[in-house]
């Protein structure tokens, strides 16, 4: 039987009860996807996945994306996006800096992804046995719920641009990135979305600009723009809207690309390793 328990931030919950590893009937399905709807971050403790066993139950939601970056995915699952600082025969097995400034997943394209599905694999540790590369979550719908009524008005109706290459190319701890391919570059021209979104199932309406990759709010001056995204963005990543995930090996956790932004604690570094894998689950376009 599922039982519930809610972080007591603003989202989040654990899902007890579940073995991932096992058939999941619909009704316990039916069930997991409504509580990730209402608490906007969802996670279930000791699991033992296969890669199989995370894309299969990733599956159960729809379409898996392929990530841009194939040379991050586990080798023989496009699916899987590794993320990672262990470098395996002098090569970077995942992505060695991926989320370190608050984003969503693939806000940057046209259809944006509506959730990830996050597995730990290793988790570092302090000397003291402290888990290090927590994970923290804002939620967007607290953040827009909040909002002064004055900024309501001024974002009313506005679009702004996400940018992949914004974020590809931002300062990383790995140093700088190769450039991006022809192929890459056609695949995520700069597109435009609300900057308040709603959620296409449950409805809530949330703040969907980020210090990853938002550029500028359509249609504004530049100065304007630069300070009207700044105050969203730092809004949008108040303390009380975040709750910070300090994982666990076999945490397997969801969230949702719409209602949340989210950003890695880099706090670690080799021989300390990190083993994390993702997929990503297509969503539908914004509106
Ligand atoms: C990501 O943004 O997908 C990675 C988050 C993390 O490593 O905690």
């Amino acid at each position: 039987m599922i039982t519930i328990r809610p972080t007591g931030a603003a989202l989040g919950a654990e899902i007890q009860g579940v073995d991932l590893s096992q058939d999941i009937d619909d009704a316990t399905f039916k069930q997991i996807v409504g509580l990730w709807h209402e608490h906007e971050v969802v996670f279930f403790r000791n699991q033992r996945l296969t890669p199989e066993q995370h894309v299969n139950f990733s599956r159960r939601f729809g379409e898996l994306e392929l990530h841009i970056r194939k040379d991050c995915c586990r080798p023989g699952f496009h699916e899987l996006f590794v993320v990672s600082n262990i470098i395996l025969d002098g090569k970077p097995i995942g992505s060695q800096d991926a989320g370190l400034f608050w984003h969503s997943d693939l806000c940057y394209l046209k259809v944006p992804s509506r959730g990830s599905l996050f597995y730990a694999l290793e988790v570092p540790h302090d000397v003291h046995g402290k888990a290090l590369g927590d994970t923290k979550f804002a939620s967007a719908t607290a953040a827009y719920n909040v909002l002064p009524e004055s900024t309501r008005q001024k974002i009313a109706g506005r679009k702004a641009v996400q940018s992949y290459a914004k974020g590809y190319y931002r300062d990383r701890n790995a140093g700088p990135r190769a450039p991006l391919s022809e192929e890459q570059q056609r695949r995520t021209p700069d597109v435009e979305h609300p900057i308040v979104r709603t959620h296409p199932i449950t409805g809530k309406k949330c703040l969907f600009v980020n210090e990853g990759y938002t550029k500028c709010i359509v249609g504004m001056p530049g100065h304007e723009s630069d300070a009207l995204l700044g105050e969203l963005i730092t809004h949008a990543t108040r303390p009380e809207f975040i709750y910070q995930h300090s994982w666990r090996a076999g945490d397997f956790l969801l969230w949702d690309n719409c209602l949340v932004q989210h950003q890695a604690v880099h706090d670690y570094q080799l021989p300390l390793r990190r083993h994390m894998e993702r997929t990503t689950l297509t969503g539908s376009a914004p509106f």
